[in-house]
């Protein structure tokens, strides 16, 4: 089974998405091939990712939807004439009850299914925002996790729905953790971490910025 995995992240190889893709990797026996959607032509990539048996697409929750760049190399794909080919998802979000990334979910399947093949599935992990940003140990159950899925993916060429529910738990917020999330508390707490960010990327001055007024 040829498969290829694509990073459809802006951020490219220094985002959320590919320490996932890192840790899907560190449970394989064989490292597969990772391409960026970023630095490719789509209409060239679309063409190419026919000598694949399957095709593994990586990729940050943007607005509820896909990357622009995700969505460009879709337009760029034509359905495939035979309906041998397997096309699977893993979504990772800011946001963290999984529900958020459900019509992404939905538009994916029926996009496999028009593209002429197999859906493996939407794989959906939300609260990954950090990810790249605090130390890894806090997200050591989820690398795992990934390690997992990795795992039993190159064992039966599919993905584990066990981990796969696991991964997307929770699907929707408890009263209690809304609750928490519109505490005053809670909402101070991330605005230090948002003025952390923007003062490390030299933009804290120019927060209130309204460019297109
Ligand atoms: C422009 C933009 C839009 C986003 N929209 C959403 C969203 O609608 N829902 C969500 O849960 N997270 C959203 N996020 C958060 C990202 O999904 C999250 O930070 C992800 O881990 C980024 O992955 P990356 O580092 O590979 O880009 C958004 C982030 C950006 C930059």
């Amino acid at each position: 089974m040829k498969t290829l995995i694509l990073n459809g992240s802006p951020r490219a190889d220094h985002g959320n998405t590919q320490l996932f893709i890192d840790h899907f990797q560190s449970g394989l026996t064989q490292p597969l091939l990772i391409r960026y959607v970023l630095r490719e032509n789509p209409t060239t990539l679309a063409l190419e990712m026919n000598d694949y048996d399957t095709i593994l697409l990586v990729m940050p929750l943007y607005i509820h939807a896909m990357p622009g760049i995700v969505m460009k190399l879709f337009e760029a794909m034509n359905p495939h004439p035979t309906n041998h080919k397997k096309f699977g998802f893993i979504v990772q979000a800011g946001f963290i009850e999984s529900s958020t990334a459900r019509y992404l979910e939905n538009y994916l399947s029926s996009l496999a299914r028009r593209l002429n093949y197999t859906y493996l599935g939407t794989v959906i992990k939300g609260d990954a925002a950090a990810c790249s940003i605090l130390p890894h140990f806090f997200f050591g159950k989820l690398f795992k996790q990934l390690k997992a899925l990795g795992s039993e993916f190159e064992k039966n060429g599919s993905f584990d729905p066990v981990i796969v529910k696991n991964l997307g738990n929770p699907v929707h917020l408890s009263k209690f953790q809304v609750w928490l999330l519109e505490s005053r508390f809670i909402k101070q707490l991330n605005q230090i971490g948002w003025n952390w960010i923007l003062k490390r990327n030299g933009c804290f001055e120019n927060r209130f910025d309204r460019p297109y007024l």
